[in-house]
């Protein structure tokens, strides 16, 4: 967490590792249990009922967490490590990573390129129309990507009949367990082939909150389309929900698809999601910040790095170090070389050295102090002499105090009076020797200013 001071860190650190062995042997038994529950799930682990000997089953165990980490493209462990146990507990779809289909007859794909679909019932969370848009425009999606077309149907059975549901609906996978699932699909065949199912009991949404029911949907029908998870995090078919916008496809996703039915015959195709280029003089940042040392250039899922020395950037995934934030930041922030601070939309995510610290991600109201009106950060700095961090939202900015844990009074200020020459709005901004650097709009547009205000 940002800004605990280093004495009450070091308190913690020892409490929780030999201060109270019941509450952390508690905590492991649980995280056995969510190794356990996912693996059998998504993994076919076969912890069968003639109760194997310990050894048997924990070696099972770590040949699934070994296949786990590798379709993740984690580190291969084999051990149920800190990346892995964060990306188990991430919501996801509760459609198996391997082999889904081990259903007798070999489902390859629909027959007919043509498909109707049926919704079923509607959620209360969202009004009828933006459920109605919301689950069109997934069909879109796909037909626009291949040659399939789909057909809305209102009564009488479809290829692909769409419901909410909740809790045990009759079949054999309910929701609402442990676990966080939040829909699930069935492979392309007759009954219950191709249905769509989304749990209730979460909340749907049309925009960045949890959980977008047009990104959601998107990735069921690729299921009812005969579309397997893909490790890749870029992909739409990545097994966990992880939102970022309404970009949806990228090639391997178009590709996928194409080869099972074919290129559509739309004539304005798919655009796939960009890799920002470095020498790209149009190139502009969500978020700059240093950590330990470097410089950290973010731009959508990327990230470009700078040295000591400025040399050429080396650019890298951020979901290579921040997983959770793999779809890219709104602002970033280091404190005193030990925290790494993300922002994306309303959520903010500490980290010390890329591992999240515990309780994260947390919403910037209640842990900051932003009022509600706020619903993202432009950008952030932190100053190490005074231990204050600066957030911009806007056209203003307020003042952090990492010691007191507190914002200051008298803010949000106007960026104009605060930062005379900024302009009335930044993208990213970062602190080197006494200057905050701020940069809008194109990144030749940097903009300099003594810190200190
Ligand atoms: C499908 O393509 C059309 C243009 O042909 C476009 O207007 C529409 O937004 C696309 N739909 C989706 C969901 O991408
Ligand atoms: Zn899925
Ligand atoms: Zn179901």
């Amino acid at each position: 967490m940002p800004g605990l001071p280093l004495l009450l860190l070091l308190l913690l650190w020892d409490v929780g590792s030999h201060g109270f062995p019941t509450a952390s042997s508690g905590a492991q038994e649980q995280d056995a249990e969510l190794v356990q529950n996912y693996l059998r799930k998504y993994y076919h682990l076969r912890t069968g009922t003639n109760k194997p000997s310990r050894q048997r089953s924990s070696s099972l165990v770590t040949e699934k967490l070994k296949q786990m980490q590798m379709f993740f493209g984690l580190k291969v462990t084999g051990k149920a490590d800190a990346d892995t146990l964060t990306l188990m507990r991430q919501p996801r779809c509760g459609v198996p990573d391997v082999a889904p289909y081990t259903l007798g007859e070999k489902t390859l794909r629909w027959e007919h390129t043509h498909l109707t679909y049926r919704l079923e019932n509607y959620t209360p969370d969202l009004p009828r129309a933006d459920v109605d848009r919301a689950i069109d425009r997934a069909f879109q999606l796909w037909s626009n990507a291949s040659a399939l077309t789909f057909t809305r149907v209102s009564e009488g059975q479809a290829d692909i009949m769409i419901s909410f549901v909740w809790r045990d609906h009759g079949d054999n996978n309910p929701f609402g367990g442990p676990g966080n699932i939040l829909a699930h699909a069935f492979p392309p065949g007759g009954g219950i082939g191709g249905d769509v199912h989304f749990d209730e009991e979460k909340r749907w949404t049309k925009d960045f909150r949890d959980f977008n029911l047009y990104h959601v949907a998107a990735h069921e029908v690729g299921h009812s389309l005969r579309l397997l998870h893909d490790g890749d995090i870029e992909s739409l078919m990545f097994s966990n929900y992880n939102y970022y916008g309404d970009n949806l496809l990228t090639q391997r996703d178009i590709d996928a698809i194409q080869a099972l039915y074919g290129p559509s015959k739309n004539p304005i195709q798919p655009r796939e999601r960009q890799v920002p280029q470095a020498c790209d003089s149009k190139l502009t940042f969500d978020a700059i910040t240093k950590i330990r040392g470097e410089l950290y250039f973010f731009k959508n899922r990327f990230f470009l790095r700078t040295g000591p020395f400025y040399k050429t950037g080396e650019l890298g995934a951020i979901a290579d170090f921040w997983v959770p934030l793999s779809r890219g930041v709104d602002a970033a922030y280091e404190v005193a070389s030990r925290d790494e601070v993300f922002f994306k939309y309303s959520k903010v995510w500490a980290f010390n050295a890329a591992k999240m610290r515990r309780g994260y991600p947390k919403d910037i109201y209640h842990s900051l102090g932003f009022p509600h009106t706020v619903k993202s950060i432009d950008a952030a700095v932190h100053e190490e002499e005074s231990g204050k961090t600066y957030f911009f939202v806007a056209s203003k900015y307020w003042r952090y105090d990492e010691n007191t844990r507190s914002m200051d009074t008298g803010f949000p200020k106007e960026i104009a009076h605060g930062f005379p020459g900024i302009g009335k709005k930044v993208d990213a901004v970062f602190q080197e020797r006494g200057f905050f650097y701020f940069f809008r709009g194109k990144s030749t547009d940097l903009i300099l200013t003594q810190s200190g205000f």
